[in-house]
């Protein structure tokens, strides 16, 4: 495939999704073989796993750690992508770079539970779960889908929501994605972030995360995490905002990766009918799990002015 959308031609990988084992890989990028030994990898106590579904907020959480890492020092940051400084896992090629990383190792994935690391499930690691809302995962995931090149464009809005009720996107169904790796949650150390966490009181979230990774930074730091985490910040930091990426993956005429950056953009998509279906789909589905998910901005009641 070409694409000539920035003046030059550009060999595009035929990506297509892949079922593998009752999970959609991406092929030109995800190996089944590959992500199959997954499992296998040798874990350190010190290793450090975000995962997350897609359009969860990851760029973010990649942002907040690789800032803790630097004791809030931005310019330690710049002139690395964010999924270069925390990479994916199921990336086609990433074990070698896995091995020869020196500790501490951060590393992100959207994989379902059943491929990570066994010894991530023996409490070797630490995992850091961000959850989002699901209807506004739905709503960015399906911009993302005309932004990024190795998915495919929906027809139109509705098209879209019916492939993320079914699972017929890269992540499958997000109500077994969050499922499987949240009543797992006591096999592994665990922690759990919302989106919403993050919108409502950023540097609440920044104090969680670095008792939970047991990272002593100053309050001064803290502050620098959190302001160079921002949203306007991000947008216009080109190390965070994935800018520099190539044509041949992000469209950038076609979007952005830091797009709204809030809570209940939904309300402006979702049709009457389809609110009451994705209650019911979430109703029955999580009915098991203790979460509780801030669905408007106008929920979110705490000071947002410091930090946003
Ligand atoms: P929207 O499309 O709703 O704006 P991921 O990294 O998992 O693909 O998630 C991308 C989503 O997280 C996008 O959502 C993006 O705007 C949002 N996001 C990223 N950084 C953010 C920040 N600092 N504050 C708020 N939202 C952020």
């Amino acid at each position: 495939m070409a694409d000539s959308t920035d003046g030059c031609e550009t060999q595009i990988p035929d990506f297509k999704l892949i079922p593998h084992r009752g999970f959609y890989l991406i092929s030109g990028i995800h190996s089944p073989k590959e992500v199959d030994q997954i499992q296998n990898w040798e874990i350190r106590d010190s290793d450090i796993f975000v995962i997350t579904y897609p359009k969860s907020g990851t760029i973010w959480m990649q942002q907040i750690l690789s800032l803790i890492e630097a004791k809030g020092d931005v310019a330690a940051t710049m002139g690395q992508l964010n999924s270069e400084r925390i990479p994916w896992i199921e990336l086609i090629g990433s074990k070698k770079e896995f091995v020869s990383t020196p500790s501490p190792r951060f590393r992100v994935s959207h994989l379902a539970y059943k491929f990570a690391p066994q010894e991530l499930k023996q409490k070797r690691g630490k995992v850091i779960y961000v959850a989002r809302n699901p209807k506004d995962i739905l709503v960015s995931y399906y911009h993302f889908h005309s932004y990024a090149t190795m998915l495919e464009t929906p027809k139109d809005f509705d098209d879209f929501f019916e492939k993320f009720m079914e699972g017929k996107v890269f992540g499958n169904r997000w109500f077994e994605h969050i499922k499987a790796w949240y009543s797992h949650r006591d096999d592994m150390n665990f922690l759990y972030v919302t989106y919403e966490d993050m919108i409502q009181d950023l540097r609440s979230v920044v104090d969680r995360i670095c008792s939970f990774l047991e990272k002593n930074l100053t309050v001064e730091q803290k502050e620098n995490v959190v302001e160079h985490s921002t949203f306007k910040n991000m947008k216009k930091n080109p190390s965070a905002n994935y800018e520099p990426v190539s044509s041949s993956l992000l469209n950038h005429k076609k979007g952005s990766f830091m797009r709204k950056g809030t809570v209940g953009d939904w309300k402006n998509y979702f049709t009457v009918a389809q609110n009451e279906r994705f209650d019911l789909a979430f109703q029955e589905t999580m009915r098991d799990l203790p979460l509780t998910f801030l669905w408007d901005i106008k929920d979110i009641t705490a000071s947002l002015a410091p930090h946003s």
